[in-house]
């Protein structure tokens, strides 16, 4: 019963208060869409903790993506061992990256006075859940081996499953505990989205690629 609500209602559940969430904040305070940054605070750590965290999450997103988009590609990919050893330890190594990097970025919260007065509650919260997300994800690469293959067998349907309104969750419950809580975890952080500085992914500058141009004139007087 618990996992049925777990894995069948609460997926829905995070999805419709991210999308009810951000269309109400959107209307309410379209100006809050921000990470509001706090570079001019602190900026050294700030550095060592946000350049790993996101450059090693951004990657490992969109190869969740291409997992789940391209199951069969992956599964040809992998089918050479040496390939599936390539792509397995490129993932962990970014993991960790994106590990390390998180972890600087909470200590940098809890450690900062200047930092801690200009944040909420919310933005620990948040940290401690994207904390949580990496570790749990570098211990599945690490302990429940070869991830990108089982996603393919596992992950995928269960998350096609959810799309058709169909709720397989035989696929997740049948996974080793702690990789359980990495799948509902990312639905945790779902659901907090619209809520928290999760935001700022929404305000990429991508306008800037066809926005019109901004005529720039220079205003002064001639000097004859
Ligand atoms: C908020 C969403 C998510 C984030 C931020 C996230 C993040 C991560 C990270 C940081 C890793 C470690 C990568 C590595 O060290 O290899 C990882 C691994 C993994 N994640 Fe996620 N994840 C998310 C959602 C999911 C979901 C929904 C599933 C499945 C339904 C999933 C399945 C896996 C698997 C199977 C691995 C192990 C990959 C491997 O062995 O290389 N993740 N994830």
């Amino acid at each position: 019963m618990l996992d049925l609500f777990l894995y069948g209602v609460f997926p829905y559940v995070a999805l419709a208060l991210a999308l009810v969430g951000g269309l109400w904040r959107y209307f309410r305070d379209r100006f809050s869409f921000s990470a509001f940054s706090s570079q001019l605070l602190e900026n050294r750590s700030l550095f060592w903790g946000s350049v790993p965290w996101h450059y090693g999450i951004v990657i490992l997103l969109v190869g969740h993506l291409i997992g789940w988009l391209i199951p069969a590609g992956v599964a040809a990919f992998n089918a050479v061992p040496l390939r599936l050893y390539i792509l397995e330890i490129t993932a962990l190594g970014l993991g960790l990256l994106a590990l390390v990097g998180i972890a600087i970025l909470l200590y940098r919260r809890a450690v900062n006075p200047r930092v801690r007065a200009a944040g909420t509650a919310m933005d620990v919260v948040l940290v401690v859940l994207l904390l949580a997300q990496a570790a749990l994800g570098v211990y599945t690469a690490v302990f429940v081996r070869w991830g990108s293959w089982w996603y393919i067998s596992n992950a995928v349907p269960y998350l096609n499953s959810l799309l058709v309104l169909n709720p397989q969750i035989q696929y997740a419950t049948s996974l080793p505990l702690l990789t359980q809580l990495h799948v509902l975890n990312a639905f945790l952080l779902v659901a907090v989205f619209p809520f928290s500085r999760l935001i700022h992914v929404f305000t990429y500058p991508i306008t800037y690629l066809w926005r019109p141009y901004i005529n720039v004139i220079w205003y002064r007087r001639s000097r004859n």
